[in-house]
Formats: structure tokens, sequence, C-alpha cells
């Protein structure tokens, strides 16, 4: 693939759709929306507004690094705190279905359509990817940033219109563009974060409580394994307890997961075979985070199981 010749049809094809109206796009520091920030930022310029929106949900000192790394490329970038509305939405939920759709109907309905109001924006960018449509249209998982692949008009249902540069594209190929448009390694070779982010990490309902423990896992499993050569590895915090002995008591309390998958694009996985020491002191570590008496090794590949569990 020519990546050169892709940029310059995007960079016109943005800018023919855009006109002189303004647009904005929210970045979440993963290669997709990265990516898109950067074709966006050559494409309009400063008549690009990005938002980089705290859902609550992000990883351990994530919005202080991705605003820096952004001010190093010279694009400027506005930290919106949202935290307290997604909390608000996702209370109560435990289907994923319906924790993904909140997510959705926050993002898009809530934020999106305040800052389109606020910033006179006609037009939404976004990092859809292919892989993301097609999961989404076959019904395996809805994706939370798919909206007229299923029927959902966004120019009707929310007053803005999306563009999506990228939905021609599987991951391989959005690096490869991130790396051709002068994104960092450290962005470009990044592993995937699900859209929903943390919340696709805790089975059951997502409170702040959960949110803090399931961040501090997400630091100790990503420092432990970085370097690993595999796709993707994280932790997830299960929705059942169980027995265990602190300090010589009794004790009911969390189950942890740890997952690390080999994937080229996310469609199928096999579980990387890490070295025995290396699970023993991952295990060890999070079981020391309060209240979490037990971990677990995932062996199960995709399918018959997703990469994530919600
Ligand atoms: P699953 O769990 O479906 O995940 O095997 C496949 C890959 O996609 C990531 N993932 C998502 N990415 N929005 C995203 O942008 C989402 O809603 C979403 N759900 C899962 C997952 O981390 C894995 O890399």
């Amino acid at each position: 693939m020519d990546y050169a010749k892709f940029i310059a049809q995007q960079v016109e094809e943005i800018r023919a759709t855009v006109g002189n109206s303004l647009a904005i796009n929210a970045l979440s520091g993963g290669v997709d929306s990265s990516t898109v920030t950067m074709l966006g930022h050559l494409a309009l310029g400063d008549r690009l507004k990005t938002f980089f929106i705290d859902n609550a949900l992000m990883r351990e000192g994530e919005p202080r690094r991705v605003l820096k790394t952004f001010a190093k490329l010279g694009v400027p970038v506005k930290l919106l705190d949202a935290r307290a509305e997604f909390l608000a939405a996702l209370k109560g939920l435990t289907d994923p279905e319906q924790k993904r759709q909140a997510i959705t109907d926050t993002f898009y309905a809530k934020v999106f359509s305040r800052l389109v109001r606020e910033t006179g924006a006609k037009f939404l960018l976004h990092g859809t990817i292919l892989t993301d449509i097609e999961e989404t249209v076959a019904g395996i998982k809805r994706q939370h940033n798919i909206l007229a692949q299923i029927g959902i008009e966004p120019e009707k249902a929310y007053g803005y219109g999306v563009l999506e540069p990228l939905k021609t594209l599987r991951k391989d190929g959005v690096r490869a563009l991130a790396r051709k448009l002068g994104l960092p390694g450290e962005i470009a070779n990044r592993m995937p974060f699900p859209g929903p982010a943390l919340s696709a990490r805790i089975v059951g309902e997502v409170t702040a409580e959960k949110l803090a423990l399931v961040r501090q896992a997400t630091a100790i499993v990503e420092k432990e394994l970085a370097g690993t050569k595999t796709f993707q590895y994280f932790a997830t915090l299960l929705g059942d307890q169980a027995t265990g002995i602190r300090d010589g008591r009794r004790e009911f309390g969390a189950i942890l997961v740890l997952r690390c998958v080999n994937s080229v694009d996310a469609r199928r996985a096999t579980v990387a075979r890490l070295p025995w020491p290396k699970l023993e002191r991952i295990c060890k570590r999070l079981t020391s985070l309060p209240n979490v008496n037990r971990c677990v090794y995932d062996l199960t590949p995709k399918p018959p199981a997703t990469i994530e569990y919600v």
C-alpha cells in the first residue's frame, strides 16, 4: 500500500467535506485516534479542535502523557473532564452491551453534541477501523464507535456529520500510516486498548472503586510485560468474589484475570506461553492489591473467547 498516496487522498477528502467549517475529534492516545488527529491536523490545521475527554475510564497517568506527546508534535489538545458524567451513565449497569451503549450515548449524544454546539463544529473525525465495522455488523460486539453501519444517521441523531478516514484499514495498516505521519513508536506500536477503556476490564457494574483497582492492576501488568512481543496483555476484574486468607483471617475478595495473547489483527488470538516465574511474579503483585486474593491466567484462545471479557 502506498501510504503517502493514502494520506494525500484522505487529506483531500477531509478538506473537501469540511470546507470552511470546523471539525472536532476526540483523542484517546491510542493508535487509531492519534492517527486521525494527525490526518485531521494536516488537513485542517487549527480548524480541527482536538479534545482529550477524561471519561474516568483511562489508564494511569494517561491524560498527562497524551497531552505532553501531542504538545511535542505541535498539535494543540484540550483536556475535558467528563468523569462524573460517564460514571453516572454507567451506574447500575451490568450487561456488557448496555455498558457499551451508555458510553456511546454519553460520548455522542452528550459530550460531542455539547462540544459541537460550543465550538460551532459541523463534523466529527473518527478513528473507526475496518475490524470495528466488521465485528459490529456481524453482531459479535457493538464497538462503541460504530454508527452509520448499524443504521444510525449521526446528522439526524446528533446534529453533526462523521468522517471516518481509517475505515478501510486494519490495525497493521493504521500502524504503518501512523509511522508515515510521524507519530512516535510509543504510539504507532502501542498495543490495542478498547474504546470503552477500563469499563471493558470490569465484569459487572463499573464504579470508581473498581476502576481504581483495575487501573492499578493494569499498570502492574503493563509494566511487568512491557517489551514482551505479544499482541495484547491486561488485567480484568471479575464480577464474582472468592474466599482467601489475609493476615490469618478469612476474606471474601476480588478475583483478577491476567490475559496475554498473540494475534495479528485481533480476529483470532492464541494465548502467550509466558514463563512460569513471570506469571508467579505478576500473580504476587496483583494479589498484593487491596482485597484481591486470587489471580488466574486465562488459557482460552479466540475463538471461542473474545480477547476482552466485556
Ligand atoms: P475482542 O474482545 O472483540 O477484541 O476480541 C478485539 C480487539 O478489539 C479491542 N476492542 C475494542 N476496540 N472499541 C475499540 O476500539 C471497542 O469497543 C472494543 N472492544 C474490544 C480489544 O481490546 C481487542 O484488541
